[in-house]
C-alpha cells in the first residue's frame, strides 16, 4: 500500500464518519490489513473522555495509547479553532504528526477521522486563510472518504464537498452513504439514485439505517475498489 492510510471527512458532521470509520477499520482487519485509527482532534469532550477515539480504538483492536489516537482533546462541542481558543489555546501541528507517525509506525495503514467537514478551521490564519480540515488531510498525506448522509440535500452537499477537495487538490479514494437519519421517505430514497449514479465506482459502501448502538457491517465496504486505488 503506497498511501499510509485515509481520511474520512463529511459532507457535514454527525452524518455517521464515526460508524463509517470504524466499520472501514473492521473490514481492513477482517482482509488482514492491520488497520489502526485516529481522531486527532476532538472537540465536546467530557468527563467519560473522547467517545469518537473510544470507538475508533476498539474497532482498531485497543492496541494503541488512547493518547495517540486522539491527542487534541478539547470540551467546547465547536469547530477545533473555536473549541481550543475557548480552552486559552490554539492547536498545534507537533502533537498531531507525531502520534499519526507512531500509529502509522505500528499499523499498516491508519484511518483517520476529520473533525465536521473539510472546511472547518483548525487555526486561524496570521494573514489570509486560516488551516483548516482539508489542510490536515493534506499534511498527514491521505486520501479522502467522503462520509455523506443519505437523507434530502445531499447531492449538493456531496457535490460541494467533491469540488472542494478537488479545488484543494485532495484525491478522493471513495464515498460512503449513511442513512444516519434512519430510513427514508420514498421521495428521499428516490432522490439517492442520481447521487449512486454520478458516484459510480467512487462509493464504496451504504450504510443502511443501524438499530441503536448497532455497528456497520464490515462486509458492506467495497475493499476492491478502494484498495485498487493505493496500490
Ligand atoms: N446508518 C445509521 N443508522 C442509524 N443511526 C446512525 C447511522 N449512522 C450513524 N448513526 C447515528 O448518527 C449519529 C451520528 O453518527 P456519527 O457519530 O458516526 O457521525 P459523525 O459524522 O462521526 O459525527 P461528528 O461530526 O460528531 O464526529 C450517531 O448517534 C450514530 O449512532
Ligand atoms: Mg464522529
Amino acid at each position: 500500500m503506497s498511501a499510509p492510510g485515509f481520511f474520512v471527512t463529511g459532507t457535514d458532521t454527525g452524518v455517521g464518519k464515526t460508524v463509517a470509520s470504524c466499520g472501514l477499520v473492521r473490514a481492513l482487519r477482517a482482509e488482514g490489513i492491520d488497520a489502526g485509527a485516529m481522531k486527532p482532534i476532538e472537540t465536546g469532550v467530557g468527563a467519560d473522555g473522547p467517545q469518537d477515539a473510544h470507538a475508533l480504538r476498539r474497532a482498531a483492536g485497543n492496541l494503541d495509547p488512547l493518547d495517540d489516537v486522539c491527542p487534541i482533546q478539547l470540551p467546547l462541542p465547536a469547530a477545533p479553532s473555536v473549541a481550543a481558543a475557548d480552552a486559552g489555546s490554539a492547536i498545534e501541528l507537533e502533537p498531531i504528526e507525531d502520534a499519526f507517525a507512531r500509529i502509522a509506525a505500528r499499523r499498516a495503514t491508519v484511518v483517520v477521522e476529520g473533525a465536521g467537514g473539510l472546511l472547518v478551521p483548525i487555526r486561524d490564519g496570521l494573514q489570509g486563510r486560516g488551516f483548516d480540515m482539508a489542510d490536515l488531510a493534506a499534511r498527514l498525506g491521505l486520501p479522502l472518504i467522503v462520509v455523506a448522509r443519505a437523507a434530502l440535500g445531499t447531492i449538493n452537499h456531496t457535490l460541494l464537498t467533491l469540488e472542494a477537495a478537488a479545488s484543494r487538490g485532495l484525491d478522493v479514494a471513495g464515498v460512503v452513504i449513511c442513512h444516519c437519519t434512519g430510513p427514508l421517505s420514498e421521495a428521499d430514497a428516490l432522490n439517492l439514485a442520481p447521487l449512486r449514479g454520478q458516484l459510480g465506482d467512487r462509493l464504496i459502501a451504504e450504510i443502511p439505517p443501524l438499530a441503536p448502538g448497532a455497528e456497520a457491517d464490515r462486509n458492506g465496504f467495497r475493499l476492491d475498489r478502494l484498495l485498487a486505488r493505493l496500490r
